[in-house]
């Protein structure tokens, strides 16, 4: 099975951006430790990451002819985009959201999501371990779907 990793705007500069917040794991680090535990559980990865919401909403139709399941952390887009949350409510399989920091810790404009009206599983405060957690639990539900 084929699981979509997606990032969204500023995830880049990870690693160099507010490290105190986000930690100083670069997204390539990210990248390497899903792709890693993707082989063990036997998932195929596409991992990507964009500044711009057309990108990840064409990655997530793209996800619809192919993929069994989304991991997506929206970045700054989870608390804008109507444009996401319509894209991933036409994907019809489990979708994961992820944020490394806790975002019900901080400003109160993070703490509504447009995504999470649609995701199976929202993760955050786990720093970039969350992205493994959330692959761990499409795998999960993957399984549990095809018995
Ligand atoms: C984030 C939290 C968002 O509020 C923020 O805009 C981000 C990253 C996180 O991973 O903690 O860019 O999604």
């Amino acid at each position: 099975h084929l699981v979509y990793v997606l990032n969204g705007p500023n995830l880049n500069l990870l690693g160099k951006r507010q490290p105190h917040i986000y930690g100083h794991e670069t997204l390539a680090d990210v990248e390497r430790d899903c792709r890693a535990l993707a082989t063990e559980l036997g998932l195929d990865l596409r991992f990507h990451q964009s500044n711009r919401e057309y990108e990840l909403i064409d990655w997530i139709h793209e996800a619809r002819e192919t993929a069994g399941g989304i991991v997506i952390n929206p970045a700054a887009f989870t608390h804008t985009s109507v444009a996401i949350l319509d894209a991933l409510n036409a994907f019809d399989a489990p979708v994961i959201e992820v944020h490394i920091s806790n975002v019900h810790k901080r400003e109160e404009f993070r703490h509504h999501s447009f995504v999470s009206r649609r995701a199976d599983g929202v993760i955050a405060g786990f720093g970039t371990q969350g992205y493994l957690l959330a692959l761990r639990r499409v795998a999960r539900l993957i399984a549990e779907k095809n018995t």
